[in-house]
């Protein structure tokens, strides 16, 4: 029986690897599937930081073991002591699984053998070059190669491009197969492989792992099964899909309808300046129409693990097959200017006190890449602190969420709050719009503004340089 909560994409069965008919019948997939339904199955996370985490909660949420398995020492120690470092996951939850037993985390990787569904969820980040990296997943690969043995389902969430699950991790565990048995594991039959990407959104209040439908594309029928069971056990909604490529694809296509809409949006920014158009008043207003129009809005520039990151793996893959993903790299060429042009709004708003960037005191507010998080990764707070710190101004930064970073061997340390903080500065840039600032009192203190997230929406002054 299907459980009610697996939807299947109209081309699920065409497309899957070809396998026997009475697959359901075989023994290692019938063991598994009670398992799965009994909760009896060992779960196995590989990589516990902002996905592996909160995607571990949900398992010992229902009652499964879980086994969480990292490199990071001091993360381990932590998770060890109960005690969260991740915004999404209260810690009084992951003290209650550590203290039940449902729950441990390990920096070395024997456990690995014991559990029955690994699910690895490590960084995919980009290299100096921007093309993929994806040596994370496969030292994650090289451990369960090692513990490798009939009877696992090893499901990959790590973002990457079409092709990875099965051109790069099924050969390696068929291989693990040979090497640890002397006989070829078949996929589907004696091991299990899927694709399945991540969608988490960090501090989002409506929409979180347990609530967000999971995406599945199998190896084959028996890996595709066995898959969205797995999760359809503690997720609301499971969405099979052909293949792991069709899977891999869709969390690419989901982040680049991301960035190539605010690469749009922000050019928007760009031509409303020129045209002396307020361009979060046209973008509010074409809000209003109830169909074929959906609001993104100008910033800063891309921030986070995913948007800046993600549609370059699939650029990188089309590259490989002699195709420009145009629409990425354009989005790509305006998203990344746009501190620059934050920059430059500060300069032009400084010009009207006649005052230089050289010598100003400029207060950032926000560092994290969104608001009301401390994630910091990629954020374009950082290239705006880097360009005015080049052009000589003296710059400090507020941000409730991240009390110090350390950047390019730079520490700095987040001012202390006060009300009239702002008075202190030549000019405030907004570059995160966290909900818990007082902006009255920031601006009520303020010489200048540069708003980048329409945060002031509420306030009309002449001090307030919108982008
Ligand atoms: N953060 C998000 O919002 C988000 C959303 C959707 C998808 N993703 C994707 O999920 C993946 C993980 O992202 P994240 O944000 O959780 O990253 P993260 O950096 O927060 O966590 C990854 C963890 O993996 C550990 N790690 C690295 N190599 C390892 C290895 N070989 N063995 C064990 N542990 C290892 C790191 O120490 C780290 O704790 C990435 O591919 C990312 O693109 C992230």
């Amino acid at each position: 029986m299907i459980p009610t909560n697996i939807a299947f994409s109209t081309q699920v069965q065409a497309d899957q690897t070809v396998q026997p008919a009475n697959y359901q019948n075989d023994p290692i997939f019938k063991d598994l599937k009670e398992k799965l339904l009994q909760r009896k199955a060992h779960v196995g996370v590989i990589g516990l930081g902002y996905v592996g985490l909160p995607l571990s909660m949900a398992f010992a949420d229902g009652s499964y073991q879980v086994s969480g398995f990292d490199l990071s020492g001091p993360k381990v120690d932590s998770i060890n002591k109960g005690i969260s470092y991740i915004q999404d996951v209260p810690t009084d939850q992951l003290a209650k699984h550590v203290n039940g037993g449902k729950f441990s985390a390990y920096f070395e990787f024997t456990k690995l053998k014991e559990c029955d569904v690994v699910v690895i969820c490590v960084p995919t980040p980009l290299s100096k070059t921007k093309d993929p990296d994806i040596s994370y997943i496969l030292s994650a690969l090289a451990k369960i190669e090692t513990h490798f043995r009939k009877g696992q389902i090893i499901i990959l969430e790590s973002t990457t491009y079409p092709g990875t699950t099965r051109e790069v991790l099924l050969p390696k565990l068929e291989e693990a197969g040979l090497i640890r048995t002397g006989s070829r594991f078949q996929c589907g039959k004696d091991f299990f492989l899927a694709f399945s990407p991540e969608r988490v959104d960090p501090g989002n209040p409506k929409f979180n792992v347990y609530n967000t439908p999971k995406v599945v594309g199998g190896l084959t029928p028996a890996c595709s099964d066995l898959a969205s069971l797995f999760y359809a056990q503690v997720l609301q909604k499971v969405m099979k899909v052909s293949s792991p490529e069709s899977a891999e694809m869709v969390k690419l296509l989901e982040n680049t309808f991301r960035s190539v809409n605010i690469g749009l949006v922000n050019e928007v920014a760009i031509m409303c300046e020129k045209l002396h158009i307020d361009c979060w008043e046209v973008i509010e207003a074409a809000s209003s129409k109830p169909f074929g129009f959906m609001p993104f809005y100008p910033g800063p520039g891309l921030g986070g693990h995913c948007i800046p990151i993600d549609p370059s793996y699939l650029s990188w893959k089309l590259r490989s097959l002699n195709y420009t993903a145009r629409f990425i790299e354009l989005a790509n060429t305006v998203n990344t200017a746009m501190p620059a042009f934050c920059v430059d709004k500060v300069m032009m708003a400084l010009n009207n006190d006649e005052k230089s960037l050289k010598g100003s005191k400029i207060l950032v507010m926000g560092v994290a890449y969104k608001k009301d998080i401390d994630d910091m990764r990629e954020s374009p707070s950082l290239d705006i602190i880097h360009l005015l710190k080049e052009r000589g101004a003296n710059v400090e930064y507020y941000d409730p969420y991240v009390p110090e970073f350390e950047e390019n061997g730079a520490r700095m340390k987040s001012v202390k709050w006060a009300d009239d903080l702002s008075s202190r500065y030549d000019l405030v840039v907004i570059a995160t719009d966290h909900a818990n600032i007082a902006y009255d009192q920031l601006l009520k203190h303020s010489r200048r503004i540069v708003d980048t997230r329409n945060a002031l929406k509420a306030f009309k002054d002449q001090r307030i340089t919108k982008i």
